[in-house]
């Protein structure tokens, strides 16, 4: 009985499919476009990693930004703990290392009203603008940044692969010592976060 629920169910939205692509592909192609060129979207899932030799990394956005996940059980996790240059450079002065505000002149900060309210003017960049692949140049800054080490005068290149490892296992981290049960990655299992695709 299922079974032949399941089959129908699929027989109508391989119709409904093949239907909307014969008819109304092209109107839907061009709303797409001007969509895709005028507003920056919140993305739900992203695929990080693409050309990691582990293996892509399948990152929850949502999950972490909606306070679904949360480091001590109650707290929603702020944009700028991950977009750190989304806010201005005055609220960075008491977060060393961190000092960069992008754009430089800014005066707001990332939350999820104002990215709501004006999508541009939330001025949100893609970490690898910033922290490109090693051998690579930036496209917003004139080189890959860099900070000095918190223990020693060892300078720490941060391309891509240092910063999201500081800030996706800096968070894990903690987030394991508060809650042993807790689903958050292993730094040191690669593979809780790479994964092969088949
Ligand atoms: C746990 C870390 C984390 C948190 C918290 C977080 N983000 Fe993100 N966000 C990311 C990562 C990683 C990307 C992917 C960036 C990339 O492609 O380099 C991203 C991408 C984005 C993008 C798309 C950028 C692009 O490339 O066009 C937007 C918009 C965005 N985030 C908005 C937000 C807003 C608004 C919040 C707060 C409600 C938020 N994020 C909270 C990590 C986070
Ligand atoms: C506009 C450029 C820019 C963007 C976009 C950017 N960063 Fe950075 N990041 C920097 C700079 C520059 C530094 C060095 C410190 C500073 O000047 O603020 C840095 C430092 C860091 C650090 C070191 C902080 C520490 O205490 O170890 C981490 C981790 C990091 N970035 C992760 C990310 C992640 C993850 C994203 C995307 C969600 C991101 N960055 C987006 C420019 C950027
Ligand atoms: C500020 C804290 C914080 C940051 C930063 C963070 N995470 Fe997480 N992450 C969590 C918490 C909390 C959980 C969920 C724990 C639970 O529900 O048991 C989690 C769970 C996960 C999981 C397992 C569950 C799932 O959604 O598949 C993956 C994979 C993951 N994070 C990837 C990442 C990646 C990749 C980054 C960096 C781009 C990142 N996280 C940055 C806090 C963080
Ligand atoms: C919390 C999830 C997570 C864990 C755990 C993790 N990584 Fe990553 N790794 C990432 C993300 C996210 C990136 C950056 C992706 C990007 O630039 O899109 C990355 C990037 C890399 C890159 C650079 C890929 C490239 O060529 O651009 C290497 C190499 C790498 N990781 C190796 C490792 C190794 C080795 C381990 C285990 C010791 C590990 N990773 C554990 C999430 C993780």
């Amino acid at each position: 009985m299922k079974r032949k629920l399941m089959i129908l169910v699929t027989v109508l939205f391989t119709v409904a499919g093949a239907a909307m692509l014969s008819l109304d592909l092209p109107i839907i192609r061009s709303s797409a476009q001007t969509q895709t060129q005028d507003v920056q979207k919140m993305p739900e899932v992203i695929i990080l990693a693409k050309d990691s030799r582990l293996g892509q990394v399948t990152f929850n956005h949502v999950s972490h930004n909606s306070g679904k996940y949360t480091i001590d059980g109650t707290t929603k996790i702020a944009c700028t703990e991950c977009h750190h240059t989304a806010q201005p450079a005055a609220d960075l002065a008491d977060m060393p290392p961190l000092k960069t505000a992008w754009p430089a002149d800014r005066t707001t900060v990332l939350t999820d009203e104002l990215f709501k309210k004006d999508p541009k003017a939330a001025g949100v960049a893609a970490c690898r603008d910033c922290h490109a692949r090693a051998g690579a140049t930036p496209k917003l800054l004139p080189a890959i940044p860099e900070i000095k080490h918190e223990a020693s005068t060892a300078i720490i290149r941060l391309v891509n692969q240092q910063a999201f490892h500081r800030s996706c296992d800096g968070c894990h981290i903690e987030v394991r010592q508060q809650n042993p049960q807790s689903k958050a990655p292993s730094a040191t299992s690669c593979v809780t976060c790479h994964k092969r695709t088949a």
